[in-house]
Formats: C-alpha cells, structure tokens, sequence
C-alpha cells in the first residue's frame, strides 16, 4: 500500500511538471498574464480550470485570463482562481504579490 501511494505521487508530480515549466509561488498572488508567460508558462487550460472552480468569479472570456489574479495554494504549483480585476491586473516584478488595479 506504501508502494501505490509513493508511485501516486510520483506520477502527480510528473504530471505537475510536464503542465508548465516554473511552479507558481507557494501562497502568492500572481496575475493570469504573468502565470502565461516565462517562466512559469502555465497554460490557458489550466487557468481555466482554476477560475472554474471559484464560484465568486464570474464566467470570463479567454482574453480575461490575464486581468484574473490567482492563489498559488501549495509548492507544486497548484493555483486557484482569487478575483477577476475589472480594472486590470497589475503584475510586480519576481516573488512580490499581484494586485488588482483599483
Ligand atoms: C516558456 O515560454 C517562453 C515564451 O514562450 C519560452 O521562451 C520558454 O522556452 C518556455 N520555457 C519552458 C521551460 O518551456
Ligand atoms: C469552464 O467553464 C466554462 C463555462 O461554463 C466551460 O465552457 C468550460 O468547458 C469549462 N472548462 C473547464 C476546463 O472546466
């Protein structure tokens, strides 16, 4: 049973590495642009699915992804969409947080 569960893990991290090349800041707030380019290169698919789950951001369009602002929830790289910002999204150079133009 130690053996499934430590080849589970090894698959998920595989598969976490294969999907974009630097893993979003364990706790920071990045926006949807900066996760799309380098070095991150997350994919639109996976922004997607992150905005899909957070009920308080509304249906969005593609072009949108890059003025949504995203939670890095672990050290792998997972993100969870935060907020869409409607009057941008401002990106801060390395580690620092993102934030929503107000
Ligand atoms: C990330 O994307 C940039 C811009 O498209 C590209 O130059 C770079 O090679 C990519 N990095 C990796 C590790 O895929
Ligand atoms: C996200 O939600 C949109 C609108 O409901 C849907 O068209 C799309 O297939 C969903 N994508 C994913 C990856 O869940």
């Amino acid at each position: 049973m130690l053996g499934k569960l430590i080849l589970s893990v090894g698959l998920f991290l595989a598969g976490v590495q294969a999907q974009q090349a630097a893993n979003c800041d364990y706790l920071s707030l990045k926006c949807g642009s900066a996760l799309l380019g380098a070095p991150y290169n997350y994919t639109t698919a996976q922004l997607v699915a992150a905005v899909n789950d957070t009920a308080s951001i509304p249906i969005i369009t593609v072009a949108q992804l890059s003025e949504t602002l995203f939670h890095c929830t672990d050290i792998l790289g997972a993100i969870t969409g935060n907020a869409y910002c409607f009057a941008g999204c401002d990106t801060k150079a390395g580690v620092r947080n993102d934030q929503c133009i107000v």
